[in-house]
């Protein structure tokens, strides 16, 4: 039966289980649209012809509906809405938890090309290959204007924004290469901004990291050049450390756990912090590098609105690696911020 409708709409391969779970819904919603719409179009058709004036002196009734009828139209098609809701928004939460351990991949939109940089390297030019059976997070920004990252095999698509990091995950069932597209317009060469999902047996994905790995370190020797190179470094973290030294990060935050400034950068990552207005978040990629561009929107309570923007001073592969670092800037033992536990399930813990 999937494939029968999947063969009728003319849909791509499913390469996940959540391509098979969006599809599932999609048939089941299209299914019950299209035989609700049969129902009105059959109904409309028999009362043109039981109804038709026969005669010139014919007087068309006033009927007014019962409660019952009134229920049945409200309540059916509420029904179905709630219950498609319901089928949903689960796999919306699914799709905005990656599962802890996955592995992560930057992705950077850029017109028209799209760039792939595993943290530790290598990076690659439009191919993203990934290991089959394991969870990959992407973390998704873009250099210059809004594009789309879209994998339709993996029923799959997330802006990517200039100054921000987006995430999505996904575990790809099985080997083979696939389409990637842009599907956000973005300028003359959106229609040619493609690239490949390249899904190998997770053997042969491990002997292909390690194999370029191998290659960059022989590489090392050059040293990388500013923005562009750097994601290839092979330490993202020692990278993060000379951009925030460089652009004076650590004049206002600390990385010994001491109170300055800004808020410290020890223990930072996945810390819970309370806002002005008293609204509580969790320190992400995606919070990190929104206060990076837009320093003002989330301040945390106590502290003073003084930090500049950085949007347009920090290239994509920078702030990269600034979250990188302060991600890597964890006492072991002693855990800073309120105690009340895990902030909330949807995030990855390292
Ligand atoms: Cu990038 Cu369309």
């Amino acid at each position: 039966m999937n494939e029968l409708i999947r063969g009728l709409l003319f849909l791509p391969e499913q390469l996940s289980e959540h391509a098979r779970a969006v599809d599932q819904l999609h048939f089941f919603i299209i299914t019950t649209t299209m035989v609700a719409a049969a129902g009105v179009f059959a109904t409309a058709i028999y009362f043109f012809v039981r109804y038709r004036r026969r005669s010139e002196t014919d007087v068309t009734p006033h009927v007014t509906p019962t409660a019952i009828h009134e229920v049945l139209f409200i309540g059916v098609p509420l029904f179905f809405f709630l219950l498609w809701f319901a089928i949903g928004f689960p796999l919306y939460v699914n799709l905005q938890s990656p599962p802890p351990g996955a592995m992560d991949v930057y992705v950077q939109g850029k017109k028209w090309m799209w760039k792939f940089a595993y943290p530790g390297g290598p990076n690659s030019l439009d191919v993203l290959r990934v290991p089959a059976g394991r969870p990959v997070r992407l973390l998704i920004t873009s250099r210059d204007v809004i594009h789309s990252f879209f994998a339709p095999a993996l029923r799959l698509k997330q802006d990517a924004l200039p100054g921000r990091y987006t995430q999505t995950w996904f575990t790809a069932d099985r080997p083979g290469t696939y389409e990637i597209f842009c599907a956000e317009f973005c300028g003359i060469g959106h229609s040619a901004m493609l690239g490949r999902l390249v899904v190998m047996p997770a053997d042969e994905f491990d002997a292909w990291l390690a194999e370029q790995r191998r290659g960059l370190a022989q590489a090392q020797d050059a040293a990388p050049g500013p923005g562009e190179a750097v994601l290839s470094a092979s330490n993202l973290v020692a990278e993060g450390q000379r951009v925030a030294a460089a652009q004076g990060c650590l004049k206002c935050h600390s990385v010994d756990g001491s109170r300055h400034i800004g808020p410290t950068w020890v223990d930072l990552y996945l810390r819970r912090e309370k806002l002005k207005g008293g609204e509580i978040v969790v320190v992400d990629e995606a919070y990190l590098t929104k206060s990076m561009m837009d320093p003002g929107a989330q301040l945390v309570d106590g502290y003073q609105n003084v930090m500049p923007t950085f949007q347009g001073k920090l290239s994509p592969p920078e702030a990269a690696a600034i979250v990188e670092y302060i991600k890597s800037l964890k006492t072991p033992a002693v855990r800073s911020g309120p105690s009340e536990g895990p902030a909330y399930e949807s995030i990855p813990r390292k």
